[in-house]
């Protein structure tokens, strides 16, 4: 390991007088370590020269903490088996700490999602990088419920690109060796995206930098995988030379991971317009396309649709136009079923969601901390006892609740019950059903659920322009 390092140092020694070698080596090294441990271990960034404050509390412990992650002897020594370590390609997502300061597991709360490859290493064919990605990609799908369709232009949920040093995200890259792709983990913009260093070496084999390999260790932070300790998962940080291509299989850490996000893959080929998840059959499994069909509840959610009915929920959006059908469990567990209203308040991320005289709060596939709490303190009277429907407009930040054939308005800066309320429904929406389920804003029209049947109403006009079956949403 000493010729290792001399070697990898060695360029760097050239290039400057050889008057001290090894007080050199002594100086690339400590710069690699401390590096390493800033950006993978979270250690403080320090610009007191790290050779001295190498046997400094916090930094020992960090030490250590590297060396039990990667499976080191725990000497708290940045000893020659340590520093051969960190001389390693690897992964740039950090081992402790996060790129993201989001709380909890961030996952994929929909099954199929979008990939595109926005750009490509001259080092590879396309097709040869096209193909590695697909595999990469199949070996997620093989043991998850997720389904993968590659976009050519737009806004994929996993964007793929090769760049160099500074690339627009605040992590860039560090030339050749050590970091070789990071990814991020689950969400918008440009969450699930993953960047490969386009400084290595690419290969189609393991001469350079399998890009395979790379790949389906980065697609696993992009599904919302984080680092492993076990050095037989791909999820491991170090870049494994060694790893069987011919008969690559993932680790059962790797497995047992996605999986606890995910869940096993389905295997349900009698039930084509469910295309996800199966939830449980039986007699009151609603069928999207019956035209008695009604609904409990109907918001929106960061861009989507979301149906709800029992149990269960569809949701549509403009890149899933086929509804999913899923139990509301899976996706919030402290969820009630059969639920009263909900909407969403597109300024807090939040979706709220009520049954009876409690609401809850949800923020993608979280629920949040400190609900259910009592409709009452919205500022209800007693004598209402739950919300039939909800609509909060995002422009003016006001939010409408409908009980019976009523309406009160809140007021989403103030938040609080706005004086005058509540008001006949059928006064101020004329031609609406004053029984109403729920309500659905949507290309600056109103859309009022009442049973099967669905009312589109103009608020700008303040008339009813179409009527509609309600699961019309749902191309039947
Ligand atoms: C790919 O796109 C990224 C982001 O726009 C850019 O930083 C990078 O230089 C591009 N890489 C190549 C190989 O064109
Ligand atoms: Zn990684
Ligand atoms: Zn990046």
């Amino acid at each position: 390991m000493e010729t290792l390092l001399v070697l990898l140092l060695w360029a760097a020694a050239c290039s400057a007088y050889p008057l001290d070698r090894a007080a050199k080596e002594e100086d690339a090294s400590m710069d690699l370590a401390q590096q390493y441990l800033e950006n993978y271990y979270n250690l403080a960034k320090d610009v007191k020269q790290f050779a001295r404050r190498r046997d400094s509390g916090p930094v020992v412990k960090k030490i250590q903490e590297m060396q039990k992650f990667l499976g080191l002897e725990v000497t708290g020594k940045l000893d020659s088996n340590t520093l051969e370590v960190m001389a390693k390609p690897r992964c740039g997502v950090p081992d402790v700490g996060q790129f993201a300061t989001f709380p909890g597991e961030p996952k994929w709360w929909k099954t199929h999602l979008t990939y595109r490859i926005v750009n490509y290493t001259l080092d590879l064919p396309r097709k040869v990088v096209d193909s590695a990605i697909e595999k990469a990609l199949r070996v997620w799908e093989a043991v998850t419920p997720l389904t993968f369709s590659r976009l050519d232009e737009g806004e994929a949920d996993i964007m793929i690109l090769f760049a160099v040093r500074g690339h627009g995200d605040f992590f860039p890259f560090d030339g050749p060796g050590n970091t070789l792709a990071h990814a991020y983990p689950p969400g918008r913009g440009f969450k699930g995206d993953a960047h490969f260093d386009d400084d290595e070496q690419w290969t189609e084999d393991k001469s350079g930098i399998n890009i395979f390999l790379v790949a389906a260790h980065e697609l696993g932070h992009s599904l919302g995988l984080s680092h492993s300790r076990d050095a037989e998962a791909l999820m491991f940080p170090v870049y494994n030379p060694s790893t069987d291509l011919a008969h690559f299989r993932l680790s059962q850490d790797d497995v047992a991971g996605i999986q606890s996000l995910y869940g096993p893959p389905t295997v349900s080929p009698e039930e084509p317009t469910l295309p996800t998840e199966r939830p449980p059959a039986g007699p009151e499994t609603p069928a999207m396309c019956d035209p008695e069909l009604s609904f409990d509840a109907v918001s929106t959610l960061r861009g989507e649709k979301l149906f709800f009915k029992d149990r269960h929920f569809w949701r549509i959006s403009y890149q899933i136009p086929e509804p999913e059908f899923h139990l509301i469990s899976s996706f919030w567990p402290s969820l009630p079923s059969g639920v009263d209203a909900a909407y969403e308040v597109t300024s807090k991320d939040t979706v709220f969601i009520f049954k009876g005289n409690q609401f809850w709060a949800i923020r993608g596939n979280e629920a949040q901390a400190g609900y259910p709490k009592d409709i009452h303190t919205l500022g209800f009277p007693s004598t209402v006892r739950k919300i039939d429907a909800a609509i909060s407009d995002a422009e003016k930040k006001k939010t409408y609740f409908f009980v019976e054939d009523k309406y009160w308005r809140f007021d989403e800066q103030k938040q609080s019950m706005e004086p005058g309320f509540p008001r006949q429904t059928a006064d101020d929406f004329p031609g609406v059903d004053p029984k109403v389920d729920a309500v659905l804003e949507a290309f600056g029209f109103l859309y009022f659920f009442s049973g099967p049947s669905q009312l589109e109403f103009d608020p700008n006009a303040k008339q009813v322009t179409r009527a509609l079956k309600s699961n019309s949403w749902f191309n039947c």
